[in-house]
């Protein structure tokens, strides 16, 4: 296939920062840590990182291997490799759920931005627990300033889409996430010395076991495949940009693991501050927002260190919905075969709407429910909890069953370039055919229970 995309990753540092940009975002830092929250603590972690073991390494694996073998958009990389069968539904379900996703994450995107406004003003860090907490409903329930700000991060994600991803972002993405993690180690650090932020490490660290009941289980395993872009075709696509020497093994292992860490590191600078400051860890989606500013007013330099925070999250936030606008935007310019600024343009258009929906159902359209849900609920939990997971369950089960067997060994070992273990090849196939797919079906089944 000639396609004028198919430049590809230059280094594996610049695979690496694509990979881990896509993954470390808002899911991290702000989703991460009112999950832990809402869904009980140090149980909810231990399966959360079950699930990045035993499912998501296994799944990056075969995004990987779908998309540089297909060396296309999810939709098209499958049909290459499976022309005109049912697969072709995982490329479907790649543009939907991006389009969900991107629905909820653009909105909470402009929270960001707005609090990077907010963090120039004095008053802001003098704000007790409570006012911070009226601060953020008061502006996040209002019609007009949320929605604008929605559109003005969706317009900045869409322009550097338009503009190509690889020189600009990626280059800033390498020396704005390492200053990122030592920003979030900082607020980590003051947390855990607050008075009283000794309930909170408890609560990260000691499990309940008894608190694990289906939907823990499910919010782990969606959470999982949100913080590490999975179950959606984006690391389709970007596989597809891989060069064809890359270790795949290495590149999964590496962008898990800093993944991983950083929002462990995000749950030790929240959920510490959260008891101490005495607000209840099952706040929801506003935590982040009220804790984190009164961690800030806790440090020399707040406001400084409060200001650089919230645009550094807002740079990881935008190399993360880059990544799922590309997996649109790849779509229309590969299959519908539309030029990549219309793309773009219908794409923000869609986005736009959906989005201004779900900030809209902060305030004023809360009472309109589907299923008991509002908008941005809805858009939240149907990608994580239902699309994400069945998304991954149909990846998994389309390189264990369909793909030939020499392939995926062709592509596990570079084309023979690196050695693999016999057995060891067996025992991914096995976790790859049986074991993944079973156990996704299993949280899902036993959540619906
Ligand atoms: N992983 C990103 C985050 O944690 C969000 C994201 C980017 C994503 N691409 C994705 C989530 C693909 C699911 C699927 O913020």
């Amino acid at each position: 296939m000639t396609n004028v995309k198919r430049d590809g990753f230059g280094s594996r540092f610049g695979v690496l920062v694509a990979v881990a940009g896509s993954a470390v975002g808002l899911g991290n830092l702000w989703r991460f840590p009112y999950m832990v929250g809402t869904n009980g603590g140090a149980a909810f972690i231990i399966l959360y990182l079950f699930f990045v073991v035993l499912l998501c390494l296994p799944i990056m694996f075969s995004e990987f291997i779908i998309g540089r073998r297909g060396e296309a958009n999810a939709f098209g990389s499958i049909k290459k490799l499976a022309p005109k069968s049912g697969w072709l539904s995982i490329g479907v379900i790649s543009v939907v759920t991006s389009v969900a996703i991107l629905s909820f994450y653009s909105v909470v995107g402009g929270w960001t931005l707005e609090y990077i406004f907010k963090s120039f003003s004095p008053a802001f860090l003098s704000s007790d627990g409570s006012s911070l907490s009226s601060q953020f409903s008061n502006f996040s329930q209002s019609s007009f300033m949320p929605v604008v700000m929605h559109l003005l991060f969706l317009g900045i994600s869409a322009l550097i889409v338009v503009a190509g991803v690889k020189k600009g972002i990626e280059r800033y993405s390498k020396i704005l996430m390492p200053v990122l993690f030592f920003l979030v180690l900082l607020l980590a650090i003051r947390s855990l010395t607050l008075e009283g932020s000794g309930a909170g490490v408890e609560f990260l660290f000691k499990p309940d076991f008894s608190k694990i009941t289906g939907q823990t289980a499910l919010a782990a395993l969606g959470q999982a495949f949100f913080s590490l872009s999975l179950g959606m075709g984006c690391i389709i696509t970007y596989g597809s940009y891989v060069n064809k020497k890359e270790n795949l093994f290495k590149i999964s292992f590496m962008s898990a693991f800093a993944d991983t860490g950083f929002a462990i590191l995000a749950g030790l600078a929240v959920v510490p501050a959260v008891f101490a400051f005495g607000i209840s860890p099952s706040e929801g989606p506003s935590l982040v927002f009220i804790t984190l500013p009164q961690v800030f007013a806790q440090l020399p330099f707040g406001q400084i260190i409060a200001s650089a925070f919230f645009f550094i999250l807002l740079i990881a936030a935008l190399t993360s919905s880059i990544s799922l606008l590309e997996v649109i935007v790849a779509f229309c310019t590969e299959e519908l075969k539309w030029s990549r600024l219309n793309s773009v343009l219908i794409t923000f258009i869609v986005v736009g709407v959906f989005g201004s929906l779900s900030s809209l159902s902060q305030g004023i359209l809360s009472h309109v429910t589907l299923f008991g849900k509002t908008f941005f609920d809805l858009f939240d939990y149907t990608s994580s909890n239902i699309l994400l997971p069945v998304g991954g369950l149909l990846v998994v089960t389309f390189v264990g069953w369909r793909m030939e067997r020499s392939n995926v060994l062709d592509e596990l070992t570079s084309g023979g370039t690196i050695s693999l273990k016999p057995i060891l090849f067996k025992a991914i196939m096995f976790i790859i055919k049986y074991l993944s797919p079973i156990a996704i079906l299993l949280v899902l089944v036993h959540s619906l229970l």
